[in-house]
């Protein structure tokens, strides 16, 4: 359960998937104004979401009855997103995705959000919450107070409004696992094309990446992985320390909080070699878009395969892409990502793609 109490919303330029300047990973620090300290490298943050003494920022202390309510729902839903399960949702995506495939222009301006990512990402939502694909689009519309909100926590409107459609939205959804209602529809409906979006976004900008996952699909999944970690979404998670504990070489103090900064640790040198440069062939995972530890995304399956049943059909077809004009943002603290993205694909690599630095 989430206190109403608002926290100081942090906001570093240098997460920003457009900003010139890559995150710096530091030691950790207590930044004052934020009441909280700052967590940026790989292993610290990592260190941190795998700590058995720490807890989402905010939660009340945890009792055993709600570990007992949050390991059920862990199980329920792992069981709800099995290998068979997501192969079949793969399967019946793939005529969707083939017939919009083909509806995509050739050399010619097109708004890859609007007309392919959110479409099909609408698509899985209804067929993963088990809704009427009639109903999809206007409760895709009814959610958008909420990822907004979740995009943008300091804004105290969207909250309320939010707050105002999500009894309206739960009385939506029957499926049986309660992560894949409301919550399940909103995050495939609105964050999974905000997170594709920026994958994309990146490969723009690399196109020999988009080059060499067009004659190699089967980097598909590594590509993901990358695309994540490199793209990202989250800008950062809150936790709070349930003791005294010494944690990222600083002695904490029981209550005290912590601000794991995603996008810097999936950003660390230590960790990731020339880790600004977005690579496809890198191994390992290690990405920290989804979490990790015992809070770990519980959808990062279902999320790995939507990926790929959604960028890979794009990346076979199209053998580069660039940029069609300006690109428009959306979302703030919590994350943000291309609300439009155009772009100009070609069927054929194009001559004077010879370079895989990155293009401003
Ligand atoms: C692009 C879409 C998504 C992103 C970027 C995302 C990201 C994350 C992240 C970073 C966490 C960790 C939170 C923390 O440690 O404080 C998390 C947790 C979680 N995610 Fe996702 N997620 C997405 C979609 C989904 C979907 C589709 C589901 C439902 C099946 C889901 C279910 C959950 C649940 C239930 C948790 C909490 C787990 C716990 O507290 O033990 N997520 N997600």
């Amino acid at each position: 359960m989430r206190e109403e109490r608002q926290l100081p919303m942090p906001s570093w330029k240098s997460d920003e998937l457009d900003s010139p300047i890559p995150p710096a990973s530091e030691p950790a620090y207590y930044d004052g104004a934020l009441g909280a300290w700052v967590l940026t490298t790989h292993a610290d943050v990592l260190a941190a979401l795998r700590s058995p003494s720490m807890v989402m920022d905010g939660s009340k202390a945890a009792t055993d009855e709600d570990m007992r309510t949050l390991e059920r729902m862990r199980e329920e839903t792992i069981a709800a997103l099995s290998g068979p399960q997501l192969r079949r949702w793969s399967d019946t995506m793939k005529p969707f995705v083939e017939e919009r495939i083909t509806l995509l222009p050739e050399r010619e301006v097109v708004d890859l959000v609007g007309a392919y990512l959110q479409p099909m990402c609408l698509q899985l939502a209804a067929i993963v919450t088990e809704v009427d694909e009639k109903d999809a689009a206007r409760l895709r519309e009814l959610a958008i107070p909420v990822s907004a909100s979740a995009a943008e926590p300091s804004d105290d409107g969207l909250r309320e409004q939010a707050r105002a459609v999500t009894a309206e939205l739960q009385a939506c959804f029957h499926a049986k696992a309660k992560t894949l209602r409301d919550s399940g529809f909103v995050a495939l409906s609105h964050t999974l094309p905000s997170l594709l979006a920026n994958g994309c976004y990146a490969l723009l900008h690399y196109p020999k990446q988009w080059t060499l996952l067009h004659r190699k699909p089967e980097l598909m999944e590594q590509g993901v992985e990358e695309l994540m970690r490199y793209g990202g979404l989250s800008r950062y998670l809150r936790r709070q320390a349930t003791e005294d504990m010494v944690l990222a070489g600083v002695s904490l103090r029981k209550g005290d909080r912590l601000i794991l900064r995603i996008v810097a640790a999936n950003h660390d040198p230590a960790r990731f070699v020339c880790p600004n440069d977005l690579e496809v062939l890198r191994r390992g995972r290690g990405q920290l878009t989804l979490g990790a530890g015992p809070h770990a995304c519980v959808g990062a399956g279902l999320l790995r395969m939507a990926a790929a049943v959604v960028l890979r059909p794009l990346l076979m077809r199209f053998a580069s892409a660039e940029h069609g004009g300006s690109v428009e943002w959306m979302g703030g603290s919590g994350f943000r990502a291309p609300s439009r993205l155009p772009v100009v694909l070609h069927l054929q690599k194009q001559s004077s793609e010879t370079s895989n630095e990155k293009t401003s």
